[in-house]
């Protein structure tokens, strides 16, 4: 394989790769190109290639670790079940086909609510609206980087709590009044979906198991690097252990702002056949939303630390 990597022009994180072939297997020298080129730019974007089977992307995805099964979480009834399919088709009942929803999707990473969070993540275009929204990716070593010495050696004492028992519950919450504004990690129409698959899977005698809920490092070490990252999944985390409410919500919007600052930031705009990899250890991403009337048809997978 001819692989030809190409740094973006964006100082944060990104880089163009070029050469891959979806059909052949990947070489332990490719496989290290891309690794390589992944620990450097943190985002990834394959442009140009043949669009992926879902066979093929399995087989691309697993040479990097462990597979998510992440629809089974999601209570999808796919054959696959590490191909997540982010799109907002819904069959004839109104039961979304997989995540469901147009709506603007908050600053997250993914997994990061369960004990083996996601370390890189592969996401497909399959088809895209008229306007496609983008999606942004954060770098948070340049975020752990860029803070005060004194504020890092505190937060090295601390672990916080991951969860998205509120989407899975289907108990009201604060993103039920603003969705637009609030961009939750969990929209209000994906919830939605979501209950709507539980069910539909209890009368059909379909077990799916349970989204864990777990405990995190604020900083955590990629396993590959030893590089430093502020991991904090805004939305998703719950609260810092061991601190008042009031502390640990102050904390966590600190860390939210200083992360989300535009020189940290690259949005990717999206062509049909995009794969984007990202290391998801290392960046948060967010969706913008989409005019609903209009279908988006992706495919993600992760594979866990
Ligand atoms: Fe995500």
């Amino acid at each position: 394989m001819n692989l030809e990597i190409t740094p973006l022009k964006n100082e944060a994180l990104g880089a163009l790769v070029h050469g891959w072939e979806p059909d052949s297997s990947l070489a332990e020298d490719d496989r290290k190109i891309v690794l390589d080129a992944l620990h450097k730019f943190v985002v990834l974007v394959f442009r140009g290639n043949p669009q992926p089977s879902d066979e093929a992307l399995i087989a691309f995805a697993q040479q990097f670790g462990d597979l998510v099964k992440g629809s089974e979480w999601f209570q999808d009834q796919d054959a696959k079940p590490e191909i997540l399919r982010v799109n907002n088709i819904y069959d004839v009942d109104g039961i979304p086909q997989g995540t469901g929803g147009a709506e603007k999707l908050g600053w997250h990473a993914d997994y990061s609510y369960v004990p083996r969070v996601g370390k890189e993540s592969f996401l497909n275009a399959v088809e895209l609206p008229a306007k496609p929204p983008r999606t942004s990716f954060c770098n948070q070593y340049r975020a752990l980087e860029t803070l005060p010495d004194e504020t890092v050696e505190k937060l090295r004492k601390l672990r916080a709590f991951h969860s998205i028992t509120q989407y899975i519950s289907g108990e009201p919450s604060a993103m039920d009044d603003k969705p637009e504004k609030s961009g939750s990690a969990v929209t209000r129409e994906a919830r939605a979906g979501f209950l709507a698959k539980r069910e539909r899977n209890r009368q059909l005698g379909v077990e799916k198991p349970d989204i864990p809920q777990a405990e995190h490092p604020l900083i955590m070490k990629h396993p590959d690097t030893g590089r430093e990252i502020l991991y904090i999944s805004p939305q998703i985390i719950k609260a810092i252990i061991g601190l008042p409410k009031e502390a640990s919500d102050a904390l966590i919007k600190e860390l939210t702002d200083h992360s989300l600052r535009e020189e940290n930031i690259y949005h990717h705009d999206w062509q049909v056949g995009d794969m984007v990899m990202f290391d998801t250890l290392g960046s948060l991403h967010a969706r913008e939303s989409w005019d609903p009337a209009q279908r988006r048809v992706m495919r993600q997978l992760s594979t866990m630390l």
